[in-house]
């Protein structure tokens, strides 16, 4: 997922009932998610400020949504940037493998819902940027 770029990132709608008493989404493996999930997590009790991510993947693809309130995901894939703004639940960030991303601007409350293609795995994790522009471009394998 080397030559991934932010191009391949994409907002996508996801399923909504809605009646007077409320709404619910669904998301169905495999029809509504384009990869086989294997976790979700969540975060939330955020404090006011706090910046999330900072890291990259090298395989994992990932579904994130904002199921309350909104934050900003920033993308980097070494050449460009992109920044999603997330505050519908209806609506999903789909993430390909290889990208760079920063979590920040997160409203009171918020709620950052991730669906992901593998159980956790701290081999898969680039922590340091320069380590992952140096990946990005093949110079290093890590
Ligand atoms: P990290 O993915 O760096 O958080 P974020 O991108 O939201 O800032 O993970 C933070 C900590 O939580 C780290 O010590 C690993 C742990 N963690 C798990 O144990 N399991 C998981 O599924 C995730 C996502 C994180």
């Amino acid at each position: 997922m080397r030559l991934s770029s932010i191009d391949d990132s994409r907002l996508i709608r996801l399923p909504l009932v809605h009646n007077q008493n409320g709404s619910i989404t669904a998301i169905n493996n495999s029809l509504d998610v384009p990869f086989d999930v294997k976790r979700v997590y969540y975060l939330y009790d955020i404090p006011n400020g706090s910046n999330r991510g900072g890291h990259g993947h090298k395989e994992l693809e990932q579904l994130i949504i904002a199921a309350s309130g909104s934050f900003d995901i920033t993308l980097r894939d070494g050449k460009k940037e992109k920044v999603y703004h997330l505050n519908n639940p209806s609506e999903g960030l789909l993430m390909p493998a290889g990208l760079w991303r920063d979590i920040d601007n997160f409203s009171s409350g918020a709620i950052c819902l991730v669906l992901a293609s593998m159980t956790y795995s701290e081999v898969d994790y680039i922590r340091d940027y320069a380590e992952f522009l140096a990946w990005k471009k093949g110079s290093k394998l890590c």
